[in-house]
């Protein structure tokens, strides 16, 4: 099955090795999208103009336009090319207060412009701790989709934030176990399902969260796994490409 693999290279590279990474990243049968800081769009998106990789942003403003200093606009992101934007990453949620409803609106602003939004949700540890994930992943579903009519153009990232590499300073990087995996997927499925009956099972639900080349073939070898969002794996070509030919 044909996967989506998008890489989040968060605050990383420039501009001269994103191209240079653009350049290398090996031809595959799966969606293939790059993440990219926002100063780079401009070029990724006439080096990407003849490859078949997508262009995706990492962050948008929740207003159409105006006097927003700071914000970039879905419309402008529109023109960069850019065929998905993360939305709700748990970085931006701990480290800038994002909450679901701002994600709501964000979500709704892409759509606006035909941009696929990768909403990204994820308990934290000490959520697992307590057995509260699905209670947790149900609310973010529920808060970032009210009122969301093109539903079926989402894609969800279950990001555990306890597995994203970020959160996991000094500590060894491990991902989630592919039982977790499974079962969580499914639940988003399931309440995706319930949430729009027509489009829900259209849904494609990624996995993020430490996935590496030593990693990336079980993972994704799940059917609940319709792809991944990789970080820290993604900033190496060479890492990004086993991921890549892993599947
Ligand atoms: P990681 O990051 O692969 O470095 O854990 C994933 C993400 O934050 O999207």
């Amino acid at each position: 099955m044909r996967k989506i693999i998008i890489a989040n290279w968060k605050m990383n590279l420039s501009i001269t090795k994103s191209l240079e990474f653009v350049k290398k990243v090996k031809k595959t049968k799966h969606m293939v999208g790059i993440a990219a800081p926002y100063t780079f769009l401009c070029e990724m998106k006439k080096a990407l103009a003849h490859k078949k990789i997508q262009l995706a942003a990492q962050d948008v403003a929740r207003f159409a336009e105006g006097a927003y200093t700071g914000e970039v606009s879905a419309k402008m992101l529109k023109k960069l090319n850019c065929t998905y934007c993360l939305v709700g990453h748990s970085e931006r949620r701990v480290y800038f207060a994002e909450t679901d409803e701002n994600v709501n609106e964000k979500i709704k602003q892409l759509l606006a412009q035909g941009i696929k939004p990768v909403l990204c949700i994820g308990e934290k540890a000490s959520e697992r701790n307590k057995k509260l994930t699905k209670k947790v992943l149900n609310k973010q579903l529920k808060k970032a989709l009210q009122g969301v009519k093109n539903i079926d153009k989402v894609i969800i990232a279950y990001e555990p934030i306890w597995a994203i590499s970020t959160f996991q300073k000094g500590k060894q990087k491990k991902s989630a176990s592919l039982d977790d995996i499974m079962e969580v997927h499914k639940y988003i499925k399931n309440v995706l399902e319930k949430m729009s009956k027509s489009k829900g099972s259209k849904i494609k639900v990624l996995y993020g969260g430490s996935v590496k080349p030593s990693n990336s073939q079980e993972i994704l070898s799940l059917k609940e796994v319709d792809g991944a969002l990789v970080g820290g794996a993604s900033l190496k070509v060479s890492s990004f490409n086993a991921i890549l030919q892993s599947i």
